[in-house]
């Protein structure tokens, strides 16, 4: 390179302030810039939920034609994820070798089983020649969830990972999901795949809503009229988009042979399932099998409609109790997971009011009312789960009339109950209805499924924090994890469900892993653009979520720029100002549109949403309005 050796005359002032001004002006986007710069230089990682560290080493290591993967035997299962993974997306050779200990070795993948290391916590370490998973069994799982989602989403002969090291571990112990199978009845073939998608997200908990006014779904050996009469429902009421209704029957259980089956699924990644078995309320299935078990005695039938009924379980009545201890054997014997969910909301009293035998019950013990009539009923069920070793959890109505020793709240009515819970220090289950029902709608309701109400976006459930204000950070001690609940009133298939769950169960698992610290929802976004490719090669049924940036708007000038980010990675969106279908009429968004309102008259933008993989979204709009 030539040197200009050319000498410039020097500045005179005039010149000198304005190269001070632009020097100065230089180094103020320097520096505004260098968050930017620095960020740009790494790479993003497209993780969720994202790990706790992650430290580029810089370069990146190609995975050879033939893989060896060493495995102490307790990760064989591991090893065999990724021998199935590398062959059916690369065709690569992948040979396992299982060793009683494994050390890293150069060239191969090695699953180092370290008792050193926290139950779930792990290392992942890829450098130029080898990549580490290390951890206990479960952690191992973990990292090969991370490992798998740094993997190329095409199928390519080609695996070139980027040398990192990675440092995790999960912010709560519990991760949980609810699906409500007692409404409408999914079977296991779907609930093995759901669980699939939980274990990458790297839940730990499946809750399993099996009872229900309108369907007992769990084989009861001794009690063989709960599934034979109250798994079934002549008809329903299946809501569908504008307010037009099927009325179609709606029914199925699981056998204990299912169950077992799920359960040794789920553990196999590292997923424990918690049975819940309502009481006592949500009964109506129950009593019409046993009407024996109610106040009046019937007779009644399986809940066709939705809503909260009146007849539940008769607590005055000896016979309730020995049904559900005989129930609950079974379901001990059928579930090994510590926690047993038993219900306890919604359950109104008016029937206890007027029984003889919850009166008389109430006047025996002592009791001021019938809330203290349930808190007895709760109570008799916790210490009958005690003797047998388990403990329970309840949704946070068994707090009312006091609480049970030891028993676990899941507060759903906002956090009031998980914070009173937490401060007589209980175990608690955050799980509001605002940010963690996701039945809710998440998506401007004229353009959305029918669904039962409210309104739960995507960046709503990602703002959610379960450490409540009102607690001491002593107390935060009992906030043992969080869930979100997919009811099904409004949620009659399969694809249906995936769609309410999908990508907001993404945004929990950061919420449920993730240090609140690491919390970003535009870089959550980011990650999510590629990560939705993983659920759509897997068949899921997602909802595309709506571009960031497509926002109602009122502006004070006539010109306005939308700038809109594509939410798939890959993707297009197509989009209308002129009220037409942008499905059929849309114009190829290509960057921020320059856009000129008429006062007075808003303007409609209409969007849809194209995938690489060719799904397309429902349409999404904005309205913009000029009000000078
Ligand atoms: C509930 O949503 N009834 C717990
Ligand atoms: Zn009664």
């Amino acid at each position: 390179m030539k040197h200009n050796t050319k000498q410039k005359p020097p500045p005179n002032n005039c010149q000198l302030s304005i190269i001070n001004y632009q020097l100065k002006s230089f180094l103020a986007v320097l520096i505004c810039l260098l968050p930017a710069i620095s960020h740009a230089q790494q790479p993003i990682l497209p993780l969720i939920p994202y790990p706790r560290s992650v430290e580029m080493q810089g370069g990146s290591m190609e995975l050879p034609e033939q893989v060896n993967i060493y495995t102490g035997k307790e990760t064989e299962q591991v090893a065999l994820t990724l021998q199935t993974f590398f062959q059916k997306n690369c065709g690569k050779d992948v040979r396992i070798n299982t060793r009683s200990k494994v050390k890293a070795t150069d060239n191969a993948i090695c699953l180092i089983n370290d008792p050193s290391f926290s139950e779930e916590s792990y290392n992942l370490q890829i450098t130029a020649s080898s990549v580490i998973l290390q951890g206990r069994p479960s952690g191992i799982f973990y990292a090969l969830q991370t490992l798998l989602q740094l993997m190329p989403t095409e199928n390519t002969q080609v695996i070139s990972l980027p040398q990192l090291s990675i440092r995790d571990e999960p912010r709560f112990a519990y991760r949980g999901v609810m699906i409500d199978v007692g409404r409408y009845f999914y079977d296991t073939d779907f609930l093995k795949k759901f669980i699939d998608c939980m274990a990458s997200y790297k839940f730990n908990v499946f809750h399993w809503h099996l009872t229900e006014y309108s369907g007992w779904r769990i084989e009861i050996n001794r009690y063989p009229d709960l599934t034979r009469i109250g798994a079934f429902r002549r008809t329903t009421r299946q809501g569908h988009e504008q307010y037009t209704y099927d009325r179609l029957p709606n029914g199925g259980y699981y056998t204990q042979e299912d169950i077992n089956e799920m359960v040794r699924y789920a553990a196999e990644r590292h997923i424990t399932i918690i049975p819940e078995i309502e009481m006592p309320g949500h009964s109506l299935a129950m009593l019409a099998a046993y009407p024996e078990l109610s106040c009046t005695g019937g007779p009644f039938k399986v809940q066709e409609d939705w809503g909260i009924e009146p007849d539940i379980l008769c607590a005055g009545n000896e016979k309730t109790f020995e049904v559900l201890e005989n129930i609950l054997d079974e379901v001990i014997g059928l579930f090994p997971s510590k926690i047993i969910h038993i219900g306890g909301d919604e359950a109104p009293k008016i029937r206890w009011k007027a029984c003889p035998k919850c009166q008389q019950r109430i006047r025996e013990e002592g009791l001021k009312d019938e809330n203290e009539l349930q808190s007895y009923f709760i109570r008799r069920i916790q210490k009958y789960m005690e003797s047998k070793g388990r403990e329970i959890l309840g949704w946070d109505e068994i707090l009312e009339g006091g609480i049970a020793p030891g028993a676990m709240v899941m507060s759903w009515r906002g956090e009031k109950g998980g914070i009173e819970a937490a401060r007589q220090h209980h175990r608690v289950v955050m799980a509001p209805t605002n940010y963690m029902y996701f039945d809710y709608y998440q998506g401007n309701w004229r353009y959305e499924p029918l669904s039962i109400g409210g309104y739960v976006p995507l960046d709503w459930v990602y703002s959610y924090e379960p450490y409540s204000k009102e607690l001491t950070p002593e107390q935060h001690q009992y906030i043992y994890g969080v869930q979100g609940n997919l009811w099904s009133e409004y949620i009659h298939n399969e694809t249906h469900l995936e769609y309410m769950a999908f990508p907001r169960v993404t945004a929990l698992s950061e919420i449920a892993w993730s240090p609140a610290s690491a919390r970003d929802y535009t870089g959550f976004r980011q990650r999510l653009s590629e990560n939705l490719l993983w659920l759509e090669k897997r068949n899921i049924n997602y909802r595309i979520p709506d571009p960031e940036g497509l926002n109602d708007m009122v502006s004070k000038q006539n010109e306005i720029v939308i700038d809109l980010k594509i939410p798939v990675k890959g993707g297009e969106i197509f989009y209308t100002i002129d009220g037409n279908d942008p499905l059929q009429y849309g114009k190829k968004y290509t960057g921020p549109l320059k856009i000129h309102l008429d006062e007075k008259i808003p303007l409609d933008l209409k969007c849809v949403v194209r995938t690489p993989l060719g799904r397309v979204s429902r349409i999404y709009s904005a309205q913009y309005t000029c009000r000078k």
